[in-house]
């Protein structure tokens, strides 16, 4: 009985450890992806900003999928949102011996001191979806025309819109991520001579208003405005935002409304408060990423569109980079991207407007998801 006891004991306590320590490393950073060499040495290390939104989700499968085909040992690690974290599995990387780091940063500015430490051991920087700011330690920039995906999501706004003076709402991403300017920009472009001309009337930010004859912004002009309406890429943020605007304001700026809202999971959350509003009485809403969540919500009218950036081409374009890097030869690039510092060579992606006229035909027959994965799919 003793024996028998002290067994359970033993296997007692193991559990809970095993337990721990699954807990610990889902939180932090994730050890995973095409594995180590069996010296413990890594090729290519990739950093990812969190695994809390379903996107880096995607990413990650899609970097698992395409790596199973190098014969180039590789390590995943996300930051969790932490610039902190993010430096410390550069470290780590660096210490695996990395001669590639892939890197989506939570901060572009702030990823800066991360790359530079992993120039000064000579490895190649690929900055992935997310340009790092204000420093030359980046070699490449692997992205999606993120002024094309703002760009979209204003036409969509545009050509739904009927009649004038239609509520127009502004969200927008976080003021530390370039893109959040980027997506912003592309939106004011095609919304501003709309915003001018009385087709729309701005429901939610006094800048955006003071600005509203004003086709180009600068860099401090938008951050004003982001300031403002930014979500920093979080749904509750974005939804408590929602709540304040439609309490705050007046009669006429209900009733049917459009709603530029920067990605998939903000989208949610606003058009979930919107929709609870009595005196919304249709609302049109963007969205970015093609998220399932929201490939549901379109299915359901809850979203009205998203831009679909197809994840396994940007995935792609990263590692067939990091190999040629690799095997001694230089990517291929089509562009460049100015980061306040130097001109990043970059590979740029198309994206695609998805809504519920071509979400079959875009997502499932192109095989980016099941059917199975969705109801009411016709
Ligand atoms: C990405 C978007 C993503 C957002 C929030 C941006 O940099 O381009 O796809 O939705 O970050 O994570």
């Amino acid at each position: 009985m003793k024996t028998k006891g002290k067994k359970f004991t033993l296997f007692l306590v193991l559990m809970i450890f095993a337990l721990i320590t699954a807990a610990c490393s889902d939180g932090g950073g994730d050890s995973e992806g095409g594995g180590s060499s069996s010296n413990g040495q890594v090729d290519v290390g990739i950093v990812l900003p969190t695994k809390d939104e379903p996107r880096w989700v995607q990413d990650e499968q899609r970097f698992k999928d395409a790596l199973a085909e190098t014969d180039y040992s590789t390590e995943i690690l996300f930051s969790q949102g932490s610039s902190a974290k993010e430096k410390e599995n550069v470290d780590i990387l660096l210490n695996k011996g990395i001669k590639v780091l892939i890197i989506s940063p939570h901060d572009g500015a702030a990823a800066a001191a991360a790359v530079e430490s992993a120039k000064k051991d000579d490895v190649t920087v690929i900055a992935y979806d997310r340009l790092i700011t204000d420093t030359d330690a980046v070699d490449y920039y692997v992205t999606f025309d993120s002024l094309a995906v703002g760009a979209a999501q204003g036409q969509y706004l545009i050509d739904k819109a009927e009649g004038t003076g239609v509520p127009l709402y502004l969200y927008a991403g976080a003021s530390s991520d370039n893109n959040a300017f980027l997506f912003f920009q592309g939106a004011w472009s095609v919304l501003q001579p709309k915003i001018a001309d009385g087709t729309f009337k701005i429901a939610n930010s006094s800048e955006a208003e003071a600005l509203k004859d004003t086709a180009e912004l600068s860099r401090d002009q938008l951050s004003k405005i982001l300031g403002q309406v930014t979500t920093n890429w979080d749904p509750n943020e974005a939804k408590n935002k929602a709540q304040t605007h439609l309490t705050g304001v007046a009669a006429d700026m209900k009733g049917d409304v459009s709603i530029l809202a920067p990605n998939d999971g903000t989208a949610r959350a606003i058009a979930d408060v919107f929709s609870s509003d009595g005196d919304i009485t249709n609302y049109t809403i963007t969205g970015q990423d093609a998220e399932k969540a929201s490939i549901q919500y379109v299915i359901d009218e809850k979203q009205s569109m998203t831009v679909f950036k197809d994840v396994r081409t940007l995935v792609k374009d990263a590692i067939d980079m990091a190999v040629t890097v690799l095997d001694d030869g230089t990517p291929e690039t089509t562009g460049s991207y100015n980061n306040g510092t130097a001109d990043i060579k970059a590979k740029q992606t198309d994206v695609i407007v998805v809504d519920k006229e071509n979400v079959k035909q875009e997502l499932i027959d192109s095989e980016y998801y099941e059917a199975s994965e969705f109801t009411g799919l016709e």
